[in-house]
């Protein structure tokens, strides 16, 4: 849904291209992560909480869960442990920038659904954000009921978050081009009716990328659009500290600054 308002809830989800080089093993850039913390920053500081962090994978999660051996049913279980190093480098970043920045391991607060999705579960999310705390996610593997680990990619986090704010939940995504791309255009809007050419220009995920890249992003934020999110595709290159507009309506937006918004097809077709 558009919010005219302006998010109840912003869910900013930093893609591991920005800060990270998914080709290697547990690499980060850390000045690039000191930045996009003090974008965090400023939302948070501009809407106490009401922002939730999630953060890509970057090399951490996808070298963890590159080669996994089909056999073992706990083989992606290093993903956590990958995970948890790249929300604690967050964390401490957003702790620099004056944040009080708290991570929160996604395994432990949500659980898959009957319909495989992940959903929260328990207080831990919203309390933090109760009482002014801006909680860090990722990535994370979830147990199936018969004792499996799935791979939830970074992604797919932000849609267990949308029931915090039913309507009123805007998703952004930052990422290292400027949205879904049609050749050099990019596509500004997209509903799940008319997604289905897009997905058809999106080209093959690189090897080394696990959650298929942007035809995984575009498939996330189609589901998150029909569970009523507001999602939006961004260039985070174009997106400075004075990020505050992220919390303001679409329609405030400047009209030069390019990007995809995914939204349900009975507000956006
Ligand atoms: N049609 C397309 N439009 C935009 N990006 C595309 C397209 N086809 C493939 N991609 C790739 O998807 C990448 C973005 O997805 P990804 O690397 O997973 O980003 P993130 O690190 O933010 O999750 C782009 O850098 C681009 O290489
Ligand atoms: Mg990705």
């Amino acid at each position: 849904m558009p919010t005219p308002d302006g998010p109840r809830l912003l869910v900013l989800k930093i893609g591991g291209s920005l800060f990270s080089d998914k080709r290697r093993d547990r690499h980060l850039d850390a000045e690039a992560v000191r930045h996009y913390a003090r974008v965090a920053a400023e939302l948070h500081r501009a809407a106490p909480g009401r922002v939730v962090l999630v953060s890509g994978g970057g090399s951490y999660g996808h070298g963890a869960v590159r080669d996994l051996d089909p056999a073992d049913p706990f083989a992606a279980l290093p993903l956590t442990g990958a995970n948890a190093e790249l929300r604690w480098a967050w964390t401490e970043a957003l702790r620099g920038a004056g944040v009080p920045a708290f991570p929160v391991q996604f395994a432990a607060t949500a659980v898959l659904g009957a319909d495989g999705a992940p959903a929260l579960c328990g207080e831990a999310v919203p309390r933090l954000l109760a009482a002014g705390i801006l909680p860090v996610l990722s990535g994370d593997c979830l147990p199936t009921p018969d004792g499996r680990l799935v791979v939830v990619g970074s992604d797919l986090v932000p849609g267990a978050l949308i029931g915090l704010a039913p309507e009123a939940t805007r998703i952004v995504m930052l990422t290292d081009v400027d949205g879904v791309m049609d050749g050099s255009t990019v596509v500004w809007h997209l509903t799940p009716a008319t997604a289905g050419a897009a997905l058809g220009v999106l080209r093959e995920a690189p090897r080394w990328d696990t959650t298929g890249s942007m035809v995984g992003k575009l498939t996330a934020l189609l589901a998150h659009a029909s569970g009523g999110a507001e999602c939006v595709i961004l260039n985070g290159a174009r997106v400075g500290t004075a990020s505050r507009f992220l919390l303001e309506p679409l329609s405030t937006w400047p009209e030069t600054l390019p990007r995809t918004t995914v939204v349900a097809d009975r507000v956006n077709a």
